[in-house]
């Protein structure tokens, strides 16, 4: 077979491994394969690659390089990292990538031979990938800040911003059609690169830390289109491919987040969020009493239900309680009880966390229970046993049009018999706002560490 047409078949088999592998992440219990199998498909693209520069020592040896600093960086993040840290990690890989991608467009711009003319499609391509991968590599850059509390985690606001902002981001739009039109020049694309940072940082500095998982996702995005220009640069189509594929699923895991958070993408980029405080009404409300219980009661409680629905949140994650959580669920199945977890979309600090926390400790698929499909079965479960979770049980959400949580959809917990709060005080989830389920006769708090707590309800249900 001719070297070239094997080249372009490997190529085509990456991509088709890429697309498999997306497509098995979209359920918990194919993720694990799914990550496998677009590993496998990024691993043959690389190999190829090898394949194509094989007459070129310099680019193999600048390859090599690049894997002996990044591969051991990657590992050792990957094992490193917490669970509850994953945004920030995405935050710098992504950013990195969208930095590598604006460069890539410049350098192959700048290494076309002197005199040659560019095609229309690749001048496009190198603008857009300048552009938009610049603007993700700043981005990510404060998020990553903000995020890992390298900086004020709240939004950063002045006078005029949104007009600044504006006006970077039309100059960006003229020199990027100038550059196209009037044949490319090196130093307006410099120039380019120098307004995109500037966009970059301008676009993220005034969204709340609370907001950054929506906003990563979207830079996410970003690399991913930024790359897709330039496998158009390149002519490479597996960078096509895969670029395309990130934009695409980044872009519809933005909207499906601030859709779970019951908010506009306009809202959640130019709202300013995380500006939002605990307003008086949940002052007020704070001084009020709860009715808080034992583990020994909350276990004979639990002991004696029919039906259980754990409702785990963020608190979970923390607690690192997801082994502990199973093992309660193990022991009142023991009983006969049948137990369910109530999965919010955006329970937690990022996409899937609570799917990824449970799936580490073993818990069977079919008892993870999307929202849609666990919401009318409330109204049969004995006892709602919230660990960790706040927002996302929040009554607010529904009754409350002020509220910063108004119009996200909830878990119907409040519609259970019994409802047990499992956190470490009174204090407010990600919102910041008063909880008004946690005052409701049929609720009883169970104060302490949710790994602590559970271990101990453990105990109790079996005692009883
Ligand atoms: P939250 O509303 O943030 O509440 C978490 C609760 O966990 C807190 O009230 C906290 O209370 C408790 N907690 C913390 N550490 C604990 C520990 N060690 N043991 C026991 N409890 C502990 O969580 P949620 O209900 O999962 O809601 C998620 C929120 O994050 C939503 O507002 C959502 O919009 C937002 N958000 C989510 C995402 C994604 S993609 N998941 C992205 C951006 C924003 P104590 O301090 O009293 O213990």
């Amino acid at each position: 077979m001719h070297l070239a047409t094997g080249i372009t078949l490997l190529y085509l088999l990456a991509a088709v491994l890429f697309i498999v592998g997306l497509h098995q992440l979209s359920s918990p219990r194919h993720a694990r394969t799914g990550n496998l199998v677009a590993a496998g498909g990024a691993l043959i693209a690389f190999l190829t690659t090898l394949l194509v520069l094989h007459h070129s020592p310099l680019n193999l040896i600048l390859m090599a390089v690049a894997i002996v600093i990044g591969v051991p960086i990657g590992a050792v993040a990957a094992r490193a990292v917490r669970m509850t840290a994953m945004p920030q990690m995405v935050a710098s890989f992504n950013g990195v990538g969208g930095g590598a991608a604006a460069l890539v467009a410049i350098v192959e711009f700048l290494g076309r031979p002197a005199g040659s003319s560019v095609p229309l499609v690749v001048s496009i391509s190198v603008v857009f990938a300048v552009v938009i991968g610049a603007t993700s590599f700043a981005g990510s850059g404060i998020a990553y800040a903000k995020l890992q509390e390298l900086m004020r985690g709240t939004p950063i606001t002045y006078p005029g911003q949104q007009p600044v902002n504006g006006a970077v981001a039309a100059a960006i739009i003229l020199l990027g059609v100038l550059v196209v039109v009037s044949g490319i020049g090196v130093a307006g694309l410099w120039l380019l690169l120098l307004l995109a940072l500037v966009l970059g940082v301008a676009f993220v500095l005034p969204i709340g830390g609370a907001d950054m998982p929506v906003v990563i996702s979207l830079l996410n995005a970003f690399t991913g289109l930024a790359v897709a220009g330039d496998g158009f640069v390149l002519g490479n189509p597996v960078l096509i491919v895969g670029g395309t594929l990130v934009g695409a699923s980044g872009t519809f895991l933005t909207m499906m987040m601030s859709e779970a958070m019951g908010r506009s993408i306009g809202n959640l980029l130019f709202g300013a969020f995380g500006k939002i405080q605990a307003g008086p009404e949940a002052t007020a409300a704070s001084q009020r009493n709860v009715r808080s219980s034992s583990a020994e009661d909350v276990g004979t409680l639990l002991a004696y239900s029919r039906r259980v629905v754990i409702v785990p949140g963020y608190g979970l994650a923390v607690a690192q309680a997801q082994h502990a959580a199973r093992d309660l669920a193990d022991a009142l199945e023991k009983r006969g009880i049948t137990v369910d977890y109530a999965i919010h979309p955006v329970a937690g600090r990022m996409p899937g966390h609570m799917n990824v926390l449970l799936a580490e400790a073993n818990v069977p698929y079919e008892q993870l229970k999307d929202m849609e499909e666990i919401n009318d079965t409330f109204k049969s479960t004995d006892v709602a046993l919230v660990v960790g979770a706040n927002d996302v049980v929040n009554p607010a959400a529904r009754n409350s049009p002020g509220s910063p949580i108004y119009g996200m959809p909830i878990l119907n917990a409040d519609e259970a018999k019994n409802i047990v709060f499992m956190k470490r005080s009174m204090r407010p989830g990600f919102a910041g706002i008063d909880n008004e389920l946690m005052y409701d006769p049929k609720t009883i708090m169970l104060f302490g560490d949710a790994k602590d707590s559970l271990t101990k309800l453990v105990a109790a249900v079996r005692a009883a």
